[in-house]
């Protein structure tokens, strides 16, 4: 005789019809229980109730890559990957991209809604006023070869921060933490700077803070021996736009590194190192400098339809890189403004010859029954590689640049994490496939 092993409180509450429910029945004990659904999603906990024996562990969830589990409730990105939609606190990104500088959507990002004239004015003397590196990171930033990849150094320099500021790790008081988030966001287009400078072998230049935040980093990153670097509006424009884009987009590898690590209550200089490690990977953000170097190997547009060719008999072991996303199943909205931004990039640089091959692969790639059944579209690191390299940007740097951007984006999902009560540290289960217990025997005992 099936049974319900469901509280009593919640039965009622099912038969009044206040919340939905899921019914299951486990057919080895004949068992039925009732699942509450509460927006959308059923607690993989509820499921640990339901056991063979009394004494058995209960049933997991098993989501390899997390294809279908949600880690957190979140009230900062909106995704609709179905539509094509994103949103942040609400705003369509559209909008935000069309009237907003980079400043004030980190601004909403952070605190939810977007500032006034006045609270825009201190949040940006807030940051200007956090750009300078400690002298020392600048010795630390000098050891590394001459051909190290930014990202590394990046990566490294950002982590290496927690130790010039070890009053960070007080993560429980919201004051250090917002001054831990001001740091951040104003230091790291002075540590990707930074980085870049010692590639080309010359000297750090330091910020400029009377420039605008894209401006002040397009001058860190250019200014040679004139007293103030002008740097062109529309690409200046451009930058901030594309920081936009790139300041957040809900629960994806980086910021699930970002969350997991920050949940050990480690510092964030050290949670954001992980974060930057995560984005590195050509899956993620590194797949803007992939995309620069798929589209150099294709060469030509004639060369197009034979690497598409090999990318679907390479079945998943070659990929479009910059195509394909995990939660849109449309054209990335992100892409659709970027495509716009490279008209007017392109009118002040002059075309990137590589565009010509984009398109085509785009064109070729948009009626091919093999993308069009897998529903892959072009991606924010499609277009964006194309017109950063138009803007003088070597290759290596294009990921640091999605980090700079996506900061603001980790810090703000760090913090909904700490202070959400339901977040304890982040610690998946596993099934054990491996031997059961055996008996160990002495070096001099082993068989060869
Ligand atoms: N080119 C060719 N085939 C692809 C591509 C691609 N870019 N992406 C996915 N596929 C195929 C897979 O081979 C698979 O085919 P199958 O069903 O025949 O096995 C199917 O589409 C589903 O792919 P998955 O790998 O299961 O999709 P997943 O959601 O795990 O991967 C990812 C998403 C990593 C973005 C993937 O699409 C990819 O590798 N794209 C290229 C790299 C890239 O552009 N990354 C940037 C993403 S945006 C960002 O992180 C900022």
């Amino acid at each position: 005789m099936p049974t319900t092993t469901q509280p009593r409180s919640e039965r009622a509450l099912v038969e009044s019809g206040v919340k939905d429910v899921l019914r299951v029945t486990d057919e080895r004990t004949g068992r039925t229980y009732e699942i509450p659904i509460q927006d959308g999603a059923v607690r993989a906990m509820d499921f640990r109730k339901i056991k063979e024996k009394d004494d058995d562990f209960g049933l997991m969830l098993y989501d390899p890559a997390f294809l279908n589990t949600a880690s957190c409730k979140s009230r900062i990105t909106f995704i609709d990957g179905d539509k094509g939609i994103l949103r942040y606190r609400g705003y369509p990104i559209e909008q935000l991209a069309e009237s907003c500088t980079f400043l004030e959507v980190a601004y909403l990002l952070l605190y939810g809604e977007l500032p006034t004239a006045d609270e825009y004015k201190e949040w940006t003397h807030n940051i200007t006023f956090h750009t300078m590196l400690h002298e020392s990171t600048k010795k630390f930033m000098d050891g590394f070869n001459y051909d190290a990849h930014p990202m590394g150094i990046l990566v490294a320099t950002v982590g290496a921060l927690s130790t010039f500021y070890p009053e960070a790790r007080n993560i429980q008081d919201p004051e250090i933490r917002k001054q831990q988030i001001h740091r951040l966001v104003a230091k790291m287009p002075t540590i990707a700077a930074f980085a870049y400078r010692h590639s080309r072998g010359l000297p750090y230049a330091y910020p400029d803070n009377d420039l605008s935040y894209t401006e002040n980093f397009l001058s860190m990153l250019f200014r040679m021996t004139e007293s103030r670097y002008a740097a062109n509006p529309v690409l200046a424009r451009a930058l901030d736009v594309l920081f936009i884009l790139h300041a957040d987009h809900e629960q994806n590898c980086s910021t699930s590194a970002m969350r997991g690590i920050g949940s050990s209550h480690t510092d964030p200089y050290s949670a954001v190192a992980g974060a930057a490690a995560a984005l590195y990977g050509p899956l993620h953000g590194g797949a803007n400098e992939a995309v620069l170097t798929m589209l150099a190997e294709i060469g030509s547009k004639g060369r197009v339809p034979a690497f598409v060719k090999d990318v679907k008999e390479g079945k998943g072991e070659k990929r479009l890189m910059g195509f394909g996303h995990r939660v849109y199943k449309n054209y990335d909205p992100r892409a659709r403004i970027i495509k716009k931004i490279a008209d007017e990039v392109f009118e002040v640089t002059g075309k990137n010859p590589l565009l010509e091959i984009a398109i085509e692969l785009e064109r070729i790639a948009l009626e091919d029954d093999y993308f069009i059944k897998r529903k892959l579209y072009p991606n924010v690191d499609f277009y964006s590689g194309i017109i950063y390299q138009a803007m003088g940007f070597p290759t290596s740097m294009f990921t640091v640049l999605f980090a700079i951007a996506r900061t603001i984006g980790w810090m703000v999902q760090w913090e909904e994490m700490l202070l959400d009560p339901e977040q304890k540290i982040a610690r998946p289960r596993q099934i054990y496939l491996g031997p059961r217990e055996r008996a160990m025997f002495p070096l001099e005992k082993r068989d060869a």
